[in-house]
């Protein structure tokens, strides 16, 4: 499973992709405004620290001036993969960037209608936003089970998978139990991931033992 971090602020991300286990980075215009930054400048820089796909979103809603921001931002550099909302323009749009060998994301999901479309489009990738579907009393990961199977049972279908809108570890563990390809996450969920307490516990217990020990490794 890919862990991808959702988030523009370049510090965190420079930081997570240290550990090495980030593969590619969301942004969205909401995480665009809370950096503070220009979008294309940060863009590039965020491609310049992560290998993997950098998802940037188109703001325009009709499907010419949507194409033509797609291609710019896909400009950008070759790790961009340009996000467009689930719309019949998005998807058009989608369709479009796709045959010209585009990465697009669609996002905005929250059917499994949705997810076939997406499909039909040639999506790179679907995001299907759990947390916000929990949020007004659906079962986000129930989208994400159902999404699964369907493109499982087509070999024709390449989208992958991308859980987005990620609250907590359990929406990642879940996610990783039905085989989604892809987790989005905000860069606490992620250091969440790290915790556990018997490991601090632990950990202290070798240490003052070890230390009882006077030897060193080095
Ligand atoms: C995904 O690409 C989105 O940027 C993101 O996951 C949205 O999450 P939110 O519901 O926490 O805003």
């Amino acid at each position: 499973m890919k862990f991808f971090i959702d988030t523009a602020d370049i510090a965190e991300i420079r930081d997570l992709a240290a550990t090495g286990l980030v593969d590619g980075v969301t942004t969205n215009p909401s995480l665009i405004h809370k950096s503070g930054r220009n979008f294309i400048e940060v863009v590039k820089e965020i491609c310049a620290v992560v290998e993997g796909p950098v998802s940037a979103e188109v703001t325009a809603t009709e499907h010419a001036k949507m194409l033509a921001e797609g291609r710019k931002l896909a400009k950008i550099a070759d790790n961009v993969c340009v996000k467009v909302p689930l719309t019949p323009d998005g998807l058009k749009t989608c369709k479009a960037l796709r045959t010209e060998g585009i990465m697009v994301n669609v996002t905005l999901c929250f059917s499994a209608a949705q997810a076939l479309l997406a499909a039909k489009a040639d999506a790179s990738f679907i995001s299907p936003f759990v947390g916000r579907l929990d949020d007004v009393g659906s079962d986000g990961m129930e989208l994400i089970e159902e999404i699964v199977q369907i493109y499982h049972a087509y070999d024709s279908i390449r989208t992958e998978v991308l859980v987005a809108s990620v609250r907590h570890p359990i929406h990642v563990i879940q996610s990783a139990k039905m085989g989604a390809d892809v987790a989005t996450l905000p860069p606490a969920v992620l250091r969440q991931m790290f915790n556990h307490p018997l490991t601090d516990k632990g950990l202290a217990a070798f240490l003052a033992d070890w230390a009882k020990t006077g030897q060193t490794i080095l």
